[in-house]
C-alpha cells in the first residue's frame, strides 16, 4: 500500500484544484459562481470519508453539494469517493460537489446568510463529557449559526447512533425554538429503503445492529410555512383542525 506523508497529502489537495476548496472563506458569497448556476446548495458538516455527500452529488445533478472536514486526509479520501462516483459518466471532473477544508467553528466566514438550503449532519462526533458539549455540531451555538446561513427553504438533516448525542440535540433544537419533524429513534425499522444514501459510519454500527435515530429541523420560513400546511396529514388530521 503506498502511504502518504503529511506533504503527500497536501500536494494531492493542491492539485486537485477542481474539486477540493483549500480556503473556503475565499468564496463567501460566490459559491453559486463556483458552481456556475443558482441550484440549492446542500453541505454536509464533517463528511469523514465522504461516501454520503459523494453519492448524493451523484444521485442529485439538480442540487450542488459542498462536503466540509477538518483533516486534510479526510478531504483527500472524500476527493477519491467524489471521483468513484462520477465514474464512467462523461464529466472531466464532478460537475456539482466542491469538497471543502475548514473547521466549523469558524464556518460564518465561509458563507453569507442565506447562502445555503440544507445543512447535513451525519454522526457528528459525541463528545460525551459534559465539559466538551460546547463542541458538539449541534449545540445551540451553532444551531444559532446554522440558521443565519440557511435561506428561506433551509433545513437541518441530523443523523447519528448515540443516543445521548441524539437526546441532547433534540433537547438544544427544542430550547433553541426551532420546529422538529420525521423524528425517528430506529431509522432502518423496516429495512433499507434502496433511495437512501449511507454513510460510512452509519454502514458500521447498522453492521453491529445498532439503530440510526434522525430528525429534520425546519429553519427557513418558506419550509415552516409548507410544513404547517400538511404538518397533521400522516395523523389523518388536517391542519386547520387542529390549532
Ligand atoms: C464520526 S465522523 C462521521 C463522518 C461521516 N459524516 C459519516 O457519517 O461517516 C465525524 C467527522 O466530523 C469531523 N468533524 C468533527 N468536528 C468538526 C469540526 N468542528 N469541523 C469540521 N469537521 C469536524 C471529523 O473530522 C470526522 O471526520
Amino acid at each position: 500500500m503506498r502511504l502518504r506523508g503529511r506533504k503527500g497529502i497536501r500536494e494531492s489537495l493542491e492539485e486537485q484544484q477542481d474539486l477540493v476548496i483549500l480556503q473556503p472563506a475565499q468564496y463567501k458569497g460566490q459559491w453559486a459562481r463556483l458552481f456556475g448556476n443558482d441550484r440549492p446548495i446542500h453541505v454536509e458538516f464533517g463528511m469523514g470519508k465522504g461516501q454520503f455527500i459523494s453519492q448524493m452529488s451523484f444521485r442529485n445533478p439538480e442540487m450542488n453539494y459542498i462536503g466540509f472536514d477538518m483533516y486534510d486526509e479526510l478531504v483527500r479520501r472524500a476527493s477519491e469517493k467524489a471521483r468513484a462516483a462520477w465514474n464512467g459518466a462523461e464529466v472531466d471532473s464532478p460537475p456539482n460537489i466542491k469538497l471543502a477544508l475548514a473547521n466549523i467553528e469558524r464556518i460564518e466566514e465561509v458563507f453569507e446568510p442565506g447562502e445555503i438550503e440544507r445543512i447535513y449532519l451525519n454522526f457528528s462526533d459525541p463528545w460525551p463529557k459534559k465539559k466538551h458539549a460546547r463542541r458538539r455540531l449541534t449545540h445551540p451555538r451553532f444551531l444559532q449559526v446554522y440558521s443565519t446561513l440557511l435561506n428561506s427553504r433551509g433545513e437541518i438533516h441530523f443523523k447519528t447512533d448515540s443516543e445521548t448525542l441524539f437526546e441532547f440535540s433534540l433537547n438544544a433544537i427544542a430550547d433553541s425554538g426551532m420546529q422538529m419533524t420525521n423524528i425517528s429513534l430506529n431509522l432502518h425499522r423496516d429495512g433499507i429503503n434502496e433511495e437512501h444514501v449511507m454513510t460510512e459510519y452509519e454502514q458500521k454500527f447498522m453492521g453491529k445492529g445498532m439503530n440510526i435515530h434522525r430528525v429534520e429541523v425546519l429553519v427557513g420560513k418558506e419550509a415552516l410555512e409548507e410544513y404547517n400546511k400538511h404538518r397533521l396529514e400522516k395523523y389523518g388530521s388536517r391542519s386547520d383542525e387542529l390549532q
